[in-house]
């Protein structure tokens, strides 16, 4: 089949943005990148292969998870994969999920100098995590992507079943500096109020958040799409148990709905080990599942200016959209 063109502009952010990208992000060389009219800030990587995953083949029997980082990606994935493998805990304790599910941009997030942030799979060789891998590995296939639906293959929704998770911006913030500092890409003494600066201004890795989230908020009542927020899951677990397993025609009793809430708690899984980075990274997957909470950005957003700003950004963007994010009452 004849490849498609990838239909968006990708350019190099402004000489002053790259500067300030790289002061903090460390050992990348080529300029970051901007790409299509919502301007998705990603590395030059991405730019060099945004065709070929724009081109990947999807498959009826795919199940895709597609979510900004720290939204509840790994919560939901972990969901996922049991409501559809027939509740096969042994299954997902032998398989961590960084090898059951495809990360499919992955290698075009790494820096030029290989520093190497222990990311999923990075340790352990595995092939899940490239695209270029995509067409062989075997059906049903379960993919993970931090990317926006505009630059995923554009039959995806027509074709599979889609599932987004998205989390309230403040925490998302909250936990994306935290993770930044965890998978290296910052250094361990960048402050938040210097990560809220980079995130206002749109120069984190898959920002903007909002449009991410809407793309597939207007997409909600798709028969492919089921669109999550981590504020649900916190809230109420066993109705998004029920909804995503109705998206998958699955049936379960009572009983085993509870029996799977329990092990999606996140204690649990943080015992649990589900994400294995390796044996040497034991750390960062604890550290990995940090908190697990909803509304715990007010902890970080502690000066008058912060919560202004927090708010603010809240206002602007909320005023333009009919999202809305849950009630925590
Ligand atoms: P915090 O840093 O706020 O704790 P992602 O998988 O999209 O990167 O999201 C990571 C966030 O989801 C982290 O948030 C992590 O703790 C949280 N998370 C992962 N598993 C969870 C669970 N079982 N229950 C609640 N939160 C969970």
């Amino acid at each position: 089949m004849a490849k498609m063109v990838f239909p968006y502009e990708i350019k190099n952010v402004t000489e002053e943005e790259d500067k300030l990208a790289k002061k903090y992000y460390k050992g990348y060389i080529r300029p970051f990148i901007r790409v299509g009219p919502h301007g998705y800030f990603w590395m030059a990587g991405y730019g060099d292969h945004a065709a070929d995953i724009y081109n990947l083949d999807v498959r009826p029997d795919d199940i895709w998870v597609v979510a900004f980082s720290r939204s509840g990606t790994t919560w939901l994935q972990e969901l996922l994969w049991l409501l559809e493998n027939n509740l096969d805990y042994d299954g997902a304790a032998k398989t961590p999920l960084t090898k059951r599910y495809a990360f499919i941009e992955y290698p075009t997030m790494s820096s030029e100098v290989k520093k190497g942030p222990p990311t999923a799979g990075n340790s352990s060789g595995a092939t899940v995590d490239d695209f270029r891998n995509f067409h062989t590995l075997q059906s049903p296939r379960f993919v993970k992507t931090h990317l926006p639906l505009s630059l995923l293959p554009p039959k995806l929704l027509d074709t599979a079943k889609v599932f987004y998770i998205a989390r309230d911006p403040r925490d998302v913030a909250v936990s994306f500096h935290f993770m930044h500092k965890l998978f290296r890409y910052f250094d361990e003494d960048v402050q938040f109020t210097e990560f809220w600066e980079l995130f206002k201004k749109d120069l984190l890795l898959h920002m903007p958040l909002f449009p991410h989230i809407e793309e597939a908020w207007t997409k909600r009542d798709h028969p492919n799409m089921t669109f999550l927020f981590y504020e649900e899951m916190q809230k109420d677990l066993c109705s998004v148990i029920d909804k995503v397993s109705k998206a998958l025609g699955k049936e379960y009793t009572n009983e085993q709905k509870k029996k799977l809430a329990e092990h999606l708690n996140f204690e649990n899984m943080k015992k649990s080990s589900t994400l294995k980075y390796g044996k040497e990274d034991k750390d960062t997957e604890i550290k990995f599942m940090r908190k697990g909470l909803s509304g715990n950005w007010v902890k970080y957003f502690n000066t008058d200016e912060l919560k202004r700003e927090a708010e603010e950004y809240m206002e602007t963007h909320l005023s333009k959209t009919d999202l809305t994010f849950p009630d925590l009452a």
